[in-house]
């Protein structure tokens, strides 16, 4: 974690605007959301592209109104974690996230005592850690992976959440008031059940008393093929008009096929809409839609699942992949003299 994360910024101690919902999410709703006036350090870019589920905004958006904890769960690549800062940055709420699926310990939680030099001693100060930091801020901030965090960091968040408006560093003696524009949010790819799929490794069973302490669970899941190949083109405007666009709507198509194929036990692993994004930028470098279906996707399923993924391939593309892989480019032929252009 930077340093520079532990630097007291001067932020606005609460929401002085608000922001209609309708006008900055596009959701149908005349309800106007706190905000802050001032974009500040920790407020997150804005990135005009995303689009928003509107269900998903209102519970997000009742968690920075009203504090309420807001737990959003969906498969990899929906846009939980970019949901949850895209509403910060319309805010202006200062938006911290952390990934508990790192190698976060209780120590970059809580914060620990450093050995530092003043005026030439050794002293001992205490540092503090990403939760007592942000739980005293008008900071929102975001537990990434919530589902993959170990188990000693799941034992320092339980706390956090069990005690109601109090936060208890043991090792300090010290007990912490939350900052009234404190907020909290999570993300998770399963809930809480552990992972029966197989595809989330890592992921832990949760607690359902500390499940039962999230306010709001959210599930988020894949856009519409129009919508998610209107995200992709935002990010890849090369495929943009023409030919392009429809092979995009393709490509989408090539997606869906292996999420559905996913939910029918046919394949282990599935394309998110970054694996789409990815291929498009392959396609863009390597010119050829084969070889950069490959590099973004293939090449890292099962050997056995290849066939069912040529299978979609011709179903959602209308061509066919080689079975042993595509090769663009040949060895130049020797003695040729190199070009230096
Ligand atoms: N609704 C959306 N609008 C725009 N971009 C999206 C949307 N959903 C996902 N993306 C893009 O897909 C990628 C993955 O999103 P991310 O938030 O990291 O997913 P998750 O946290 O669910 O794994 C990001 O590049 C994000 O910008
Ligand atoms: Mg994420």
């Amino acid at each position: 974690m930077s340093e520079a994360l532990f630097e007291i910024a001067e932020l606005p101690e609460f929401p002085d605007a608000t922001v209609c919902v309708r006008d900055a999410f596009g959701v149908d709703a005349d309800y106007r959301a706190p905000a802050f006036r001032q974009r500040t350090a920790y407020v997150p870019e804005v990135d005009p592209a995303y689009r928003f589920d509107p269900s998903t905004t209102m519970a997000l958006v009742m968690g920075f109104a009203e504090g309420r904890r807001v737990l959003v769960q969906g498969r990899h690549g929906s846009g939980k974690s970019t949901h949850i800062e895209q509403v910060a940055a319309r805010l202006n709420w200062p938006c911290v996230r952390v990934n508990l699926d790192s190698h976060i310990g209780r120590i970059d939680l809580i914060g620990k005592d450093a050995i530092v030099l003043r005026e030439g001693k050794q002293v001992t100060e205490y540092r503090e850690g990403i939760l007592p930091w942000a739980y005293q801020r008008p900071v929102a901030l975001v537990f990434d992976e919530y589902d993959a965090g170990r188990p000693d960091v799941m034992f320092v968040i339980q706390r956090a959440l069990e005690a109601e408006g109090r936060l208890t560093l043991l090792d300090q003696n010290r007990v912490l008031r939350p900052h009234p524009s404190f907020r909290l949010f999570a993300t998770a790819n399963t809930v809480g059940l552990g992972d029966v799929s197989g595809l989330y490794h890592g992921t832990q069973q949760l607690n359902q008393a500390q499940l039962d302490r999230w306010n709001t669970i959210v599930r988020l899941d894949y856009l519409p093929t129009e919508e998610e190949a209107a995200v992709v083109l935002a990010r890849a405007p090369w495929m943009q008009g023409g030919e392009n666009e429809k092979l995009l709507t393709q490509m989408v198509r090539m997606a869906e096929l292996t999420r559905t194929g996913f939910a029918a036990g046919d394949l282990s692993t599935l394309m998110s809409p970054r694996t789409v994004i990815c291929w498009a930028e392959n396609y863009r470098s390597f010119r050829d839609l084969e070889f950069a279906f490959e590099t973004a996707f293939l090449n890292r399923c099962d050997e056995a699942e290849r066939a069912t993924i040529a299978e979609y391939y011709q179903r959602a593309i209308g061509r066919a992949l080689h079975p042993d892989g595509t090769r663009p480019w040949r060895r130049a032929a020797p003695g040729k003299p190199v070009s230096t252009a």
